[in-house]
């Protein structure tokens, strides 16, 4: 399961534009500001996307957390929305297709 999702990041991480984003070390908080970061190793005129905050349980909820943005900053500061406790990912999805997820950290826990 674990090696599973592991190559399945991996090939998204490749395929897409190099962006890799950092997993929060300390777990969130809802309602709070957080800061997230990223590397973004591509070459090429980046284009935007969105950031959504995805519950790692089965049918969990998603949240999208910011819209429009940059690859090249490396950092956004965003408020939390108010979310259920538990383990969560960040994802870059295509702005208009959140289907199409170029880059996903590993699980953290949001409190
Ligand atoms: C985002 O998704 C739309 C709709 O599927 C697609 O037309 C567009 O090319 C995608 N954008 C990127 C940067 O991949």
């Amino acid at each position: 399961m674990f090696f599973t999702k592991l190559s399945v990041v991996c090939s998204i991480v490749s395929l897409a534009s190099a962006l890799i984003i950092n997993t929060p070390s300390t777990p969130w908080y809802s309602d709070e500001e957080v800061t997230i970061t990223w590397q973004n190793q591509n070459t090429e005129e980046p284009s935007v996307f969105s950031f959504l905050l995805t519950s790692s349980a089965v049918g969990g909820d998603s949240y999208a957390i910011a819209d429009d943005v940059s690859p090249v900053s490396g950092h956004l500061t965003v408020t939390l929305p108010n979310v259920q406790s538990g383990s969560y990912v960040l994802e870059a999805v295509n702005v208009t297709d959140v289907n199409d997820v170029y880059a996903e950290s590993a699980s953290f826990e949001v409190l």
